[in-house]
């Protein structure tokens, strides 16, 4: 039976930079995932007798709203709903069943690297056909729903047993649960050399894996060890957890210190890589070497000819606004085009679909290209891996190499997380009032050329969207970028993203907070962080 519940809107379901972020209390409110996903499908049309697809990172609330979906889904009349076993699918894998199944759009339960549990947070977001994330005319649409939703409809059905694969009926919907890593490893082996890594592995290449607690557990487990044979152990923190082992599933240097300590000792392994919540994210160490992934995003599009997938070149390169210019002066020498977009992996996918580019990157561990509409982890661990048994070098020479061949970028970004609000608004409100002002003004010898305020129009589908950071340009190429963050869930994260080219390989070894430390202070300077955030020091440099 179909049930249609009568239901009151809430007024905060707006999506952000990545979907509806929330604390899982808030979710636990009364309807309130069931509003949320009836507007996603009140926003959707035609999608009668298609396919959706079902899955999430495997945080706390995660089966529970997976099967309010699966009821959802069969009684708004989608004739097929496809969703991973134990409710997982990493955000990568997600959009490649869609790609793969042709499935209408597919419906993601994530908050990416934030953490999980009881008080935690969790999230919703929506993918569509393409496997990319809703462009802001759906997730607009969606919130526009949500403000004045009364009803909603949900199959009056038992839960489905998902932790076994097989097909369910209900209300004449066929519900299928797949095998969540199947399809994904496959597309792998598509794409990657995976005779050669296998060949350097044998010959003793050590890697070392930390899926965090998190999605790409399962993911790493089977490519990495089973087909690739890396020794078992090498994938650390394997078992998803509903709270991610009360850590932070971001794969960065404060969250992922103890795998940074261990890359570089002495006896370190030679290549060390995690990945977030939902499997989106990549951190990529080389032994006694951080790659930032503004380098590595320069690195893999300098490198991806050496795998299969990438054999006949790239047509292009994006990357975000605040990413480093590191990867312009790759495109630049392959003579391709160079895009850049605002934050957040939706503006890639038209640039994607358009084939306008092949391979995108975000300074936030963010990296990927046009196999999924979605950044991916462990296919930029696997196009590391891939370059490193061609080319035979380390990581470390093949970073230097780059950087004496196109320069350096030193590149930091400093949060101020959970400020706020008003504070954070006003920070950014008071530096676009003056905007026009600063062109030309010096600060600790260094000169403005041009700020703005970042508009991106998509040479795709003309769409414009403003106010998406403070960019404020040095002479010499020096930058300083100032945004809030659109993910947080509690008051407001402040940005900064600092960044100097070095075009002289003499001064590539300068620690980076020590090359930027004019710049740093310049960005207080401009802003006043300290005085109106009350804050001495940012909580995370990354
Ligand atoms: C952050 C990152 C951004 C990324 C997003 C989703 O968004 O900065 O690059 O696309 O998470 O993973 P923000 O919180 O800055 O809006
Ligand atoms: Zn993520």
């Amino acid at each position: 039976m179909i049930k249609t519940v009568s239901t009151t809107p809430y007024s905060d379901q707006k999506p952000g930079t990545s979907g509806l972020r929330k604390k899982v209390p808030v979710f636990q409110q009364e309807n309130y995932a069931e509003n949320f996903i009836q507007s996603i499908f009140d926003s959707l049309e035609d999608f009668a007798g298609q396919t959706l697809v079902i899955g999430g990172d495997g945080r706390y609330y995660n089966r529970e709203v997976i099967q309010i979906a699966i009821k959802m889904a069969a009684a708004n009349g989608f004739g097929q709903v496809l969703v991973g076993r134990g409710g997982i699918l990493s955000t990568p894998a997600a959009s490649n069943v869609i790609r793969k199944h042709k499935a209408f759009g597919g419906i993601i339960l994530s908050a990416s690297h934030n953490p999980g549990g009881p008080t935690e947070d969790f999230g919703i977001k929506y993918n569509i056909g393409n496997g990319g994330p809703a462009p802001e005319k759906i997730t607009d649409a969606i919130f526009a729903r949500s403000k004045v939703i009364d009803t909603y409809k949900i199959a009056d059905a038992a839960d489905i047993n998902i932790d076994i694969e097989g097909t369910h009926t209900i209300e004449g919907t066929k519900i299928t649960v797949i095998d969540p890593v199947a399809d994904y490893a496959e597309l792998m082996e598509e794409l990657f050399d995976f005779a050669a890594i296998r060949a350097m592995f044998a010959g003793g290449f050590r890697v070392v894996f930390d899926a965090m607690s998190a999605v790409t557990g399962p993911y790493a487990k089977e490519i990495l060890e089973n087909r690739l044979g890396a020794p078992k152990g090498s994938v650390l923190n394997f078992m998803p957890l509903p709270d991610f082992g009360g850590h932070h599933p971001d794969p960065n240097l404060v969250h992922a210190r103890a795998l940074y300590e261990a890359m570089m000792a002495d006896d370190a392994p030679d290549f060390g890589a995690a990945s977030d919540g939902d499997g989106d994210r990549n951190l990529i160490i080389g032994r006694g070497i951080f790659v930032t992934p503004s380098d590595s995003l320069a690195m893999l599009a300098a490198n991806a000819h050496l795998a299969p997938g990438y054999s006949k070149g790239l047509s292009g390169i994006a990357r975000s606004m605040p990413t480093s210019g590191a990867a312009d002066r790759v495109a630049e020498k392959l003579g391709i085009g160079m895009y850049e977009t605002p934050t957040g992996w939706k503006f890639f996918g038209n640039l994607l679909d358009a084939d306008k580019v092949t391979i995108c990157g975000e300074e936030s561990a963010g990296t990927g290209s046009n196999h999924v509409r979605e950044k991916d982890g462990l296919w930029a661990v696997l196009l590391w891996l891939n370059v490193l048994a061609v080319r035979k070098e380390s990581v470390l020479d093949i970073v230097r190499e780059h950087w004496a061949a196109y320069g350096r970028n030193y590149y930091s970004r400093h949060d101020y997380e959970e400020v706020d609000s008003a504070a954070a608004n006003g920070l950014i409100a008071d530096l676009r009032a003056r905007l026009a002002d600063l062109p030309g003004k010096t600060f600790g010898g260094l000169t403005v050329e041009k700020a703005d305020d970042f508009a991106y129009h998509d040479p795709i589908d003309k769409s414009v969207s403003e106010h998406q950071g403070i960019r404020i340009l040095f002479a010499g190429g020096s930058r300083i970028v100032f945004r809030l963050s659109g993910t947080g869930t509690s008051g407001a994260t402040l940005r900064v993203y600092i960044e100097r080219f070095e075009p002289d390989a003499a001064r590539h070894d300068i620690e980076t907070q020590t090359a930027l430390a004019d710049l740093i202070a310049i960005a207080d300077e401009i802003a006043d962080i300290k005085g109106r955030t009350g804050r001495d020091a940012p909580s995370v440099i990354t």
